[in-house]
Protein backbone atom coordinates (compact mmCIF):
# COMPACT_ATOMS: atom_id res chain seq x y z
CA UNK A 1 0.00 0.00 0.00
CA UNK A 2 1.53 3.43 -1.14
CA UNK A 3 0.92 5.80 2.05
CA UNK A 4 1.24 9.31 1.89
CA UNK A 5 4.35 11.49 3.62
CA UNK A 6 3.11 13.28 6.38
CA UNK A 7 5.17 16.27 8.02
CA UNK A 8 4.46 16.66 11.66
CA UNK A 9 5.80 19.97 13.29
CA UNK A 10 6.61 19.01 17.19
CA UNK A 11 5.71 22.45 19.55
CA UNK A 12 8.52 21.18 22.00
CA UNK A 13 10.93 23.99 20.20
CA UNK A 14 8.20 26.31 19.35
CA UNK A 15 8.35 29.77 20.26
CA UNK A 16 5.36 29.40 23.61
CA UNK A 17 4.78 33.00 23.89
CA UNK A 18 3.13 32.96 20.59
CA UNK A 19 2.05 29.65 20.43
CA UNK A 20 -1.17 30.07 18.11
CA UNK A 21 0.74 31.71 15.66
CA UNK A 22 3.48 29.08 15.31
CA UNK A 23 0.68 26.55 15.09
CA UNK A 24 -0.99 28.84 12.59
CA UNK A 25 2.15 29.05 10.67
CA UNK A 26 2.75 24.88 10.56
CA UNK A 27 -1.23 24.84 9.31
CA UNK A 28 -0.31 27.46 6.39
CA UNK A 29 3.39 26.14 5.52
CA UNK A 30 1.35 22.42 4.91
CA UNK A 31 2.06 20.45 7.81
CA UNK A 32 -0.31 17.31 7.83
CA UNK A 33 -0.50 17.25 11.83
CA UNK A 34 0.82 18.61 14.84
CA UNK A 35 2.64 17.15 17.92
CA UNK A 36 2.85 17.51 21.39
CA UNK A 37 5.15 16.21 23.56
CA UNK A 38 3.85 15.63 26.84
CA UNK A 39 7.04 14.69 29.65
CA UNK A 40 5.98 13.96 33.04
CA UNK A 41 10.04 14.34 34.43
CA UNK A 42 9.62 10.71 35.37
CA UNK A 43 9.81 8.75 32.34
CA UNK A 44 11.74 11.27 30.52
CA UNK A 45 14.51 14.08 32.57
CA UNK A 46 12.16 16.70 31.13
CA UNK A 47 8.52 18.22 32.18
CA UNK A 48 6.29 19.90 29.41
CA UNK A 49 2.89 20.01 28.75
CA UNK A 50 -0.47 18.65 30.33
CA UNK A 51 -3.99 18.29 28.21
CA UNK A 52 -4.82 22.20 28.57
CA UNK A 53 -1.70 22.43 25.55
CA UNK A 54 -4.05 19.66 23.18
CA UNK A 55 -6.82 21.53 23.86
CA UNK A 56 -5.21 25.38 22.97
CA UNK A 57 -3.66 23.87 20.16
CA UNK A 58 -7.13 21.99 19.25
CA UNK A 59 -8.69 25.75 19.07
CA UNK A 60 -7.04 26.92 16.83
CA UNK A 61 -6.34 23.99 14.08
CA UNK A 62 -8.55 20.98 13.04
CA UNK A 63 -5.64 19.28 11.83
CA UNK A 64 -4.73 16.11 13.71
CA UNK A 65 -3.14 16.55 16.99
CA UNK A 66 -0.63 13.51 18.29
CA UNK A 67 -0.56 13.57 21.94
CA UNK A 68 3.26 11.60 22.82
CA UNK A 69 3.00 10.57 25.66
CA UNK A 70 6.55 9.90 27.53
CA UNK A 71 4.99 9.76 31.30
CA UNK A 72 4.86 6.64 33.65
CA UNK A 73 1.47 6.27 34.01
CA UNK A 74 -0.48 6.94 30.45
CA UNK A 75 -3.85 5.50 31.47
CA UNK A 76 -4.05 7.79 34.19
CA UNK A 77 -4.32 10.66 31.58
CA UNK A 78 -5.54 9.09 28.05
CA UNK A 79 -9.07 10.38 28.97
CA UNK A 80 -7.75 14.02 29.77
CA UNK A 81 -6.12 13.64 26.47
CA UNK A 82 -9.02 12.61 24.39
CA UNK A 83 -11.33 14.98 25.59
CA UNK A 84 -8.52 18.00 24.94
CA UNK A 85 -9.11 16.88 21.30
CA UNK A 86 -5.72 14.10 20.63
CA UNK A 87 -6.51 12.73 17.19
CA UNK A 88 -3.34 9.89 17.86
CA UNK A 89 -1.70 9.19 21.25
CA UNK A 90 1.17 7.77 21.42
CA UNK A 91 2.37 5.81 24.44
CA UNK A 92 5.98 4.18 25.44
CA UNK A 93 5.97 0.48 25.05
CA UNK A 94 5.08 -0.29 28.95
CA UNK A 95 1.65 -1.74 29.82
CA UNK A 96 0.23 -1.85 26.13
CA UNK A 97 -2.61 -4.16 25.64
CA UNK A 98 -4.99 -2.53 28.13
CA UNK A 99 -4.03 1.11 27.37
CA UNK A 100 -4.17 0.35 23.80
CA UNK A 101 -7.67 -1.15 23.75
CA UNK A 102 -8.51 2.03 26.03
CA UNK A 103 -7.49 4.83 23.68
CA UNK A 104 -9.35 2.39 21.29
CA UNK A 105 -12.48 2.48 23.64
CA UNK A 106 -12.06 6.63 23.32
CA UNK A 107 -12.21 6.54 19.47
CA UNK A 108 -8.59 7.50 19.12
CA UNK A 109 -5.92 6.50 17.21
CA UNK A 110 -3.53 4.13 19.38
CA UNK A 111 0.30 4.08 19.09
CA UNK A 112 3.20 2.90 19.88
CA UNK A 113 6.94 4.55 20.51
CA UNK A 114 9.80 2.25 21.28
CA UNK A 115 13.05 4.45 22.78
CA UNK A 116 16.24 3.73 20.77
CA UNK A 117 17.24 0.67 22.85
CA UNK A 118 13.69 -0.88 22.58
CA UNK A 119 13.57 -3.89 19.46
CA UNK A 120 11.48 -3.71 17.20
CA UNK A 121 10.05 -7.00 18.48
CA UNK A 122 8.65 -5.59 21.26
CA UNK A 123 5.39 -4.49 19.01
CA UNK A 124 5.27 -7.61 17.76
CA UNK A 125 2.30 -8.95 19.67
CA UNK A 126 0.20 -5.67 19.66
CA UNK A 127 0.77 -4.45 16.21
CA UNK A 128 -2.88 -5.94 14.90
CA UNK A 129 -4.35 -3.30 17.37
CA UNK A 130 -2.23 -0.09 17.07
CA UNK A 131 -2.66 2.05 14.18
CA UNK A 132 1.05 3.29 14.12
CA UNK A 133 4.78 2.74 15.70
CA UNK A 134 6.81 5.66 16.28
CA UNK A 135 10.15 5.05 15.93
CA UNK A 136 12.42 7.14 18.16
CA UNK A 137 15.34 8.35 15.98
CA UNK A 138 16.83 10.22 19.38
CA UNK A 139 16.58 9.22 22.66
CA UNK A 140 13.18 11.32 24.13
CA UNK A 141 13.79 14.05 26.59
CA UNK A 142 14.67 17.14 24.26
CA UNK A 143 14.64 18.46 21.06
CA UNK A 144 17.78 19.38 18.54
CA UNK A 145 19.44 16.27 19.59
CA UNK A 146 21.30 14.16 16.70
CA UNK A 147 19.60 11.56 14.93
CA UNK A 148 20.60 8.19 16.11
CA UNK A 149 22.26 6.94 12.66
CA UNK A 150 21.71 3.38 12.78
CA UNK A 151 17.35 4.00 13.05
CA UNK A 152 16.87 3.35 9.23
CA UNK A 153 17.72 -0.50 10.07
CA UNK A 154 15.63 -0.43 12.95
CA UNK A 155 12.76 0.64 10.65
CA UNK A 156 13.60 -1.71 7.94
CA UNK A 157 13.22 -4.43 10.75
CA UNK A 158 10.05 -3.06 12.21
CA UNK A 159 8.19 -2.95 8.76
CA UNK A 160 9.27 -7.16 8.69
CA UNK A 161 7.61 -7.43 12.38
CA UNK A 162 4.70 -5.44 11.73
CA UNK A 163 3.70 -4.66 7.72
CA UNK A 164 0.53 -2.67 8.28
CA UNK A 165 1.21 0.25 10.62
CA UNK A 166 2.22 3.58 9.99
CA UNK A 167 5.57 3.91 10.77
CA UNK A 168 6.52 7.59 12.23
CA UNK A 169 10.11 8.82 13.23
CA UNK A 170 10.62 11.22 15.67
CA UNK A 171 13.96 12.98 16.51
CA UNK A 172 16.58 14.68 14.71
CA UNK A 173 14.50 14.62 11.34
CA UNK A 174 15.92 17.32 9.30
CA UNK A 175 16.03 17.81 5.13
CA UNK A 176 19.27 15.30 5.47
CA UNK A 177 17.91 12.72 7.74
CA UNK A 178 14.30 12.17 5.68
CA UNK A 179 15.85 10.33 2.90
CA UNK A 180 17.26 7.35 4.94
CA UNK A 181 14.04 7.13 6.74
CA UNK A 182 11.65 7.41 3.65
CA UNK A 183 13.73 5.00 1.96
CA UNK A 184 13.88 2.57 5.24
CA UNK A 185 9.71 2.61 5.05
CA UNK A 186 8.95 6.11 7.50
CA UNK A 187 6.03 7.88 6.12
CA UNK A 188 4.88 10.44 9.25
CA UNK A 189 7.39 12.70 9.56
CA UNK A 190 7.67 14.15 13.01
CA UNK A 191 10.40 17.66 13.46
CA UNK A 192 10.61 20.04 16.07
CA UNK A 193 14.27 22.53 15.67
CA UNK A 194 14.25 21.65 11.74
CA UNK A 195 10.65 23.14 11.23
CA UNK A 196 10.70 26.08 14.51
CA UNK A 197 14.65 26.81 13.78
CA UNK A 198 14.75 27.62 9.85
CA UNK A 199 16.22 30.69 9.26
CA UNK A 200 13.48 31.32 6.06
CA UNK A 201 10.86 30.36 8.59
CA UNK A 202 8.10 27.53 9.25
CA UNK A 203 6.58 27.06 5.79
CA UNK A 204 10.08 26.98 4.39
CA UNK A 205 11.24 24.10 6.51
CA UNK A 206 7.89 22.07 5.97
CA UNK A 207 8.49 22.37 1.99
CA UNK A 208 12.28 21.21 2.19
CA UNK A 209 11.41 18.70 4.55
CA UNK A 210 8.47 17.06 2.13
CA UNK A 211 10.74 17.91 -1.02
CA UNK A 212 13.11 15.74 0.61
CA UNK A 213 10.78 13.15 1.24
CA UNK A 214 9.12 12.90 -2.38
CA UNK A 215 12.63 13.10 -3.54
CA UNK A 216 13.27 9.92 -1.67
CA UNK A 217 10.05 8.34 -1.96
CA UNK A 218 10.10 8.83 -5.42
CA UNK A 219 9.88 4.91 -6.95
CA UNK A 220 10.31 3.33 -3.26
CA UNK A 221 7.74 0.94 -2.17
CA UNK A 222 6.14 2.07 1.49
C1 LIG B 1 11.91 14.38 21.95
C2 LIG B 1 10.58 14.61 21.31
C3 LIG B 1 10.67 15.01 19.85
C4 LIG B 1 11.40 16.32 19.65
C5 LIG B 1 11.93 16.36 18.23
O1 LIG B 1 11.75 13.63 23.09
O2 LIG B 1 9.78 13.45 21.40
O3 LIG B 1 9.37 15.12 19.29
O4 LIG B 1 10.55 17.38 19.89
O5 LIG B 1 12.73 17.49 18.10
P1 LIG B 1 13.89 17.56 16.99
O6 LIG B 1 13.18 17.44 15.66
O7 LIG B 1 14.47 18.92 17.22
O8 LIG B 1 14.84 16.44 17.24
Amino acid sequence: MKRQIEIVPSILSADLTRLGEQVRAAVEGGADRIQVDVMDGHFVPNLTFGPGVVAAVRSVTDLPIEAHLMVERPDLFIQSFARAGATVIIVQVSSLYRTVTRIKDLNVKAAVALNPATSVEAVREIAPYIDMVNVMTVEPGFGGQAFIPSSPMKIRRLREVAPDVEIEVDGGIDPETVPLVVAAGATVLVAGSAVYGHKQGVAAAIKALRDAANTASAGTRT
